[in-house]
């Protein structure tokens, strides 16, 4: 039996929140919901009495290592992110090719039905820890035809990073080790880190197509011990746009079964492809998927997300659950009927906006030409371009603090993804007249860089 059944121990030997125990009992969180507030004083039981009721002996053993020492990596993400914050704050009439932004608003039919839908007193109540009915059913619809993910179950968060989070909290303990391919989504480094999983195993991409090396990652697999518990990789990805070809995807995710190891997919960009590709899923045991709908729906501020885990993994839901009711309880329960709403719009509203981001691609990779033949890769899917910068800038915060206080256009360094020396550039976040400022402070800067180097 390989580890991808073991959860977390952390999960598994914390308390159930007494109302989401009460709820998965009798299997119906509305019902719960109710009853807490009929009988509320029988309830909230303690979770001492709770357990000496049921016999369950509490164990003493510490599990917790978020409190364990942070190593120094953890600061200089962070150290970046806040750098990035503070250059869209400080430098002014900077333009910002920088966020993983969209520049479009969600449905208009669907921002409408919400509206009517304010002075409900459902919307201000909690709701079900993992969504509301309607959208779940709503996305386990969607997983099947869209997806082809049959045999999935959907816990709906405040978006793809909380997704994330509580997938490394349900999986992962401290200590354990986790995989990941350079350049990598700094946020989900940042997410391994901060709940204590430090030993993160970063592998190389191919250096021509910047795809995940499966090669590494099957010597890893069979070397490492233990095991690494998660292997993860985002489609269309993140910071470079690059996507996964299926039989690729289906390698890693064969990798990982035969290791023990969970993969994590995320698939925040999955309409976001461009020239033709197709995105596609993979399903099994130890797969679990992460979807968003920030960007596809201009949604990135009403903060939903879900996640799509196998509904054969034994106390998986049970798991999910009682992390999640120690974050947002539930994912705002008004963002989740915009999300249902935005849903019924189908997949062709999104690919109809996305379309078009293909004239900013081509604008920004105008732009992008002076770094010459070769240092600009990827942007085949997702809302990113990849570019390296000349050798002698692997310190790429300089220049991107450069390039925002001299030429007024703000872009994420490599350095934030585990690849020094780099830029990321996002072309989803302006309209196409807005993106033509933009590359066109981008390119002289550039221009300026490689004929005078950082001159303030
Ligand atoms: C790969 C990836 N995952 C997750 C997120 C966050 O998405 P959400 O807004 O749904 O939390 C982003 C946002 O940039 C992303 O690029």
């Amino acid at each position: 039996m390989g580890s991808y059944v073991k959860l977390a121990k952390r999960a598994v030997e914390t308390d159930m929140p007494v109302m989401v125990q009460y709820a998965h009992q009798h299997n119906h969180v509305n019902v719960a919901y109710e009853y807490v507030l009929c009988v509320g004083d029988c309830v909230f039981i303690p979770c001492a009495r709770e357990r000496a009721l049921h016999g369950v002996e509490r164990k003493s053993e510490n599990l917790d290592g978020a409190s364990g020492e942070i190593i120094p990596y953890a600061w200089i993400c962070m150290f970046y992110v806040l750098q990035i914050q503070e250059l869209v704050r400080g430098a002014k009439n900077a333009v910002s090719l920088a966020q993983g932004v969209v520049y479009w608003q969600p449905p208009k039919e669907a921002l409408d039905k919400v509206k009517e839908l304010l002075w409900d007193p459902s919307i201000s109540r909690y709701g079900a820890d993992e969504g509301i009915t309607e959208l779940r059913d709503a996305l386990i619809q969607k997983l099947q035809k869209e997806n082809k993910l049959v045999k999935s179950s959907v816990m709906v968060t405040a978006g793809a990073n909380q997704a994330f989070v509580n997938l490394v909290l349900a999986l992962c303990d401290a200590g354990d080790s986790v995989v990941m391919f350079a350049p990598y989504y700094f946020n989900a480094y940042m997410s391994f880190q901060m709940t204590g999983v430090t030993n993160i195993l970063v592998g190389p991409s191919n250096p021509e197509t910047l795809h995940p090396d499966a090669d590494w990652l099957e010597k890893i697999l069979s070397e490492a011990k233990p095991v690494p518990k998660v292997v993860t990789v985002v489609n269309p990805g993140n910071p470079s746009g690059t996507y996964i070809p299926d039989p690729l995807l289906k390698r890693i995710s064969d990798l990982c079964r035969e290791a023990g190891s969970w993969l994590i997919v995320d698939n925040t960009y999955e309409y976001f492809m461009y020239d033709g590709l197709k995105h596609s899923c993979i399903e099994g045991d130890h797969v679990v998927n992460i979807f968003s709908f920030s960007k596809a729906y201009g949604m990135m501020g009403w903060r939903v997300g879900y996640i799509a885990y196998p509904s054969g993994v034994e106390g998986f839901q049970t798991q999910l659950l009682k992390i999640q009711d120690n974050i947002p309880i539930c994912a705002s329960i008004l963002s989740q009927h915009l999300a249902l709403h935005s849903l019924e719009m189908g997949p062709e509203w999104v690919t109809e906006r996305v379309k078009d981001l293909v004239k900013n691609r081509d604008i920004i990779l105008e732009a992008l030409s002076p770094l010459g033949e070769g240092a600009v890769k990827g942007g085949e899917g997702a809302i990113y371009l990849w570019a390296k910068l000349p050798e002698q800038y692997v310190e790429d915060d300089k220049v991107v603090r450069w390039l925002a206080t001299r030429h007024g256009v703000i872009v994420i360094p490599g350095g934030a993804c585990g690849c020094p020396g780099h830029l990321r550039i996002s072309f989803g976040g302006l309209t196409e007249n807005d993106c033509k400022v933009a590359a066109e402070r981008l390119r002289r800067g550039l221009e300026d860089l490689l004929s005078n180097g950082i001159v303030q």
